[in-house]
């Protein structure tokens, strides 16, 4: 049996859809975005590989399409809206980065996952590189021991591509977003190596610089974001626009009996060090490139990331299909465990960085003190639950700055037709 998939989004869900057009378990039916010419780019490339599919610009009708699955790749901030939808009319979900934009939306999510009986799965691809892979493989054969601390890093300078990404559209999520929102990329791959949570986190952040201001986005820098584990190991995850070329993936994990971390230069996370510490306290001490430990040959399909792309869109395949690798696939409570310390580390910033406890929803009893808690940056928010973009003083930025944004935006696409 093929499972019907849909694709929401085809900017970034070009990816997937080259993956979900090309996996013999799926059959990529439909894909919806307002914006044409990523439908006709999307068109193209599967109609290229022998595929068909249907295209939509409004949701409403793509959401009626005969599907099985769907890809959320839509807006970052808007993925639990639609997820709780389409889970309700019975279809499996994957998510791209991030779960949610708010507490009360993650209280909607996760009953919406557990009152449908259908998979949810969070495509956070960086718990999928060839180094978070390995380490996750390690840690739990005991290699290290026991998590004691652990360091994510995602510093990716965006200002060059800002307005690809961006538009100039004043009200885009990435414009009104705050430091530690995009916080998966280095927080999750923490969460699925060791498989604890983080209880408690505090939150730091640097002031904007004039380079993304001039941009249109508002927030601080980077973000950082400190935290407890559930079985006390100590966490640092950060992310941002700190300036580095290339940008650093970087992820280190330290145990009882000793380290490994990913390549910090070089390959990056196409090699693991690894240090254990010997029965003589002498140690030794390997460095090496790990090889694919999942369904190898298939994922040559797709490279994207590092091979992380294809990953989250296979295991979550081989969820539905009640497959034993399934369980490589994110589900809804450690997509919390990973997506909520950004909102809540964001709290503890604006509060001179105060501990701030992270909920774990899959206990039913905390999950009111919740429900109505839709505090956010985004513009959409009602002024009562509004949240300013910045612990700094919030930078003004004027209209003609988005203009000026968007000006380059098309000249870009004049010179690059999609
Ligand atoms: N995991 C990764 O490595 C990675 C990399 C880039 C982006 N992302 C994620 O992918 C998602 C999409 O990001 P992006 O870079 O493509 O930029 P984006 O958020 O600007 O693009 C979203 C796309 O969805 C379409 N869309 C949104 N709402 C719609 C609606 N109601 N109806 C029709 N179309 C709609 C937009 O037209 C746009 O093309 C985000 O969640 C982002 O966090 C993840």
């Amino acid at each position: 049996m093929k499972v019907k998939v849909g694709v929401f989004g085809a900017a970034r869900g070009l990816n997937m859809i080259n993956v979900m057009s090309q996996h013999p378990d799926a059959e990529l039916v439909a894909i919806c975005d307002k914006y044409e010419p990523l439908l006709e780019r999307s068109r193209k490339a599967v109609g290229e590989k022998g595929g068909k599919l249907t295209c939509y610009t409004d949701f409403e009708s793509f959401f009626h399409h005969d599907m099985d699955a769907v890809v959320l790749a839509n807006y970052a901030n808007e993925h639990a809206l639609f997820a709780a939808r389409l889970l309700r009319s019975g279809r499996h979900v994957i998510s791209e980065v991030l779960p949610v934009e708010t507490l009360a939306q993650a209280v909607d999510l996760v009953e919406a996952v557990e009152a449908s009986g259908k998979i949810y799965a969070y495509a956070e691809n960086y718990c999928y590189f060839m180094a978070t892979q390995e380490m996750k493989y390690l840690y739990r054969q005991g290699e290290i021991g026991e998590f004691m601390h652990g360091e994510g890093e995602y510093v990716h300078d965006c200002e060059s591509i800002w307005p690809d990404i961006t538009y100039g559209e004043k009200n885009h999520w990435r414009n009104n977003m705050y430091s530690t929102f995009y916080c998966t990329h280095s927080m999750g791959p923490l969460v699925t190596i060791t498989g604890t949570r983080p209880v408690r986190v505090v939150g730091f952040e640097t002031p904007p610089v004039e380079n993304m201001m001039r941009n249109g986005y508002k927030g601080g820098t980077s973000g950082m974001i400190l935290a407890q584990m559930s079985n006390g190991a100590t966490v640092k995850s950060l992310h941002g626009n700190l300036k580095r070329e290339p940008g650093s993936i970087w992820y280190s994990i330290y145990g009882r009996k000793g380290m490994m971390e990913s390549d910090r230069w070089g390959e990056g996370v196409n090699r693991i060090h690894v240090f254990r510490e010997g029965d003589q306290l002498t140690g030794h001490d390997v460095s090496y490139s790990p090889r694919r430990r999942f369904a190898a040959k298939l994922a040559y399909m797709s490279e994207g990331h590092g091979g992380g792309d294809f990953y989250t869109m296979h295991f979550f395949l081989e969820k539905i299909l009640g497959r034993p690798d399934g369980q490589e696939s994110i589900d809804v409570y450690q997509a919390l465990d990973m997506g909520l310390p950004g909102p809540l580390a964001y709290r503890s910033i604006l509060g001179d960085n105060v501990p701030i406890e992270v909920p774990d929803f899959r206990d039913k009893g905390i999950r009111e003190k919740y429900r109505n808690d839709h505090l956010s940056t985004s513009p959409a928010t009602p002024a009562e639950y509004r949240l300013p973009n910045c612990s700094f003083p919030a930078p003004e930025i004027p209209d003609s700055t988005y203009d000026e944004v968007r000006r380059i935006w098309l000249e870009k696409q004049n010179m690059k037709p999609v």
